[in-house]
């Protein structure tokens, strides 16, 4: 048995004590809504390898450092009453990027599930994820599935990791399952709706996100969340990931609760 099958033998026990500090005023930020915190964040997770670059190392050393941004951010959200995390780790498109990088991002990903677990289970995070895992590394898919299994009935933060996931692909799978559905008699073509589409993406059962962060200063989507974005609050910040803290989300969310939602509609009015 290797180690981490033995760590996670350990974590069967119960865990009833959370060991992050449930403490919101530990977060000292000026005129935050403690009662308008998003449900739902989507962040993409954008400027690693220039966070390097800058500091003249290579990509991969910001790769690691953007790890510890997500651990921070991860344990923030968890504090200030964020029930969904959405991160963006790995897109449809980062295939092309060297092999070299490629195998830095899944060794990374693989550390992170062996050392986190352990922490993210006693404060009953759920892991989940969106994407095409199937196609990831054997060793990288195993460990995703395992700790997606061993955290399905966590009731805290649901963490999910957008794992070579991209918006297209996503919405492609929903129609063909959606065709093979109509084909097999299970629904008719008149019953497609917005909920029935909804139901085939990765983010099933997982509200939209009300707030959408891109770090880096890019203004694009990138093939994130095509769908589920369609009325999220979006703020891009101007750090690179790795320098992405604990206050440059609370400033996020911030300016979220300064903007006006309106969803099509107008601002209310005095009849
Ligand atoms: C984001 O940082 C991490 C991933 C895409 C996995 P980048 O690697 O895109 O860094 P930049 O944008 O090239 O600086
Ligand atoms: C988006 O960033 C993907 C992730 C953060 C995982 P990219 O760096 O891949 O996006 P582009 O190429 O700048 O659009
Ligand atoms: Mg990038």
């Amino acid at each position: 048995m290797g180690v981490f099958e033995q760590q996670l033998l350990l974590l069967d026990g119960e865990f009833s004590l959370k060991i992050w500090p449930r403490n919101k005023n530990e977060h000292t930020p000026q005129g935050i809504d403690w009662d308008n915190i998003p449900e739902h964040i989507a962040i993409i997770m954008d400027g690693n390898g220039r966070w390097a670059q800058k500091k003249g190392m290579p990509r991969g050393i910001g790769h690691r450092a953007g790890l510890e941004a997500l651990k921070a951010v991860v344990r923030c959200c968890d504090e200030i009453g964020v029930k969904y995390l959405t991160v963006y780790a790995f897109s449809t498109e980062n295939w092309k990027r060297p092999q070299s990088e490629i195998g830095i991002l899944m060794s990374l990903l693989k550390e992170y599930l062996k050392r986190e677990l352990m922490e993210l289970v006693a404060n009953h995070v759920q892991i989940r994820v969106s994407g095409e895992i199937e196609q990831l590394p054997k060793d990288v898919y195993e460990d995703v599935l395992q700790a997606c299994q061993k955290t399905k009935n966590n009731d805290g933060l649901v963490f999910n990791l957008a794992l070579n996931y991209g918006g297209r692909s996503e919405i492609v799978k929903a129609v063909r399952e959606i065709a093979q559905e109509v084909r097999n008699g299970e629904i008719s073509v008149q019953e497609i709706n917005e909920k029935i589409i909804e139901d085939h993406l990765y983010t099933a059962s997982i509200p939209d996100p009300e707030l959408l962060i891109r770090t880096s200063g890019e203004m694009r989507l990138s093939n994130f969340l095509l769908w589920q974005v369609a009325y999220s609050e979006i703020v891009v910040a101007e750090e690179y990931w790795p320098d992405f803290k604990e206050k440059s989300l609370l400033n996020a969310i911030e300016i979220y609760q300064n903007r006006e939602r309106r969803f099509g509609g107008i601002m209310k009015v005095e009849e």
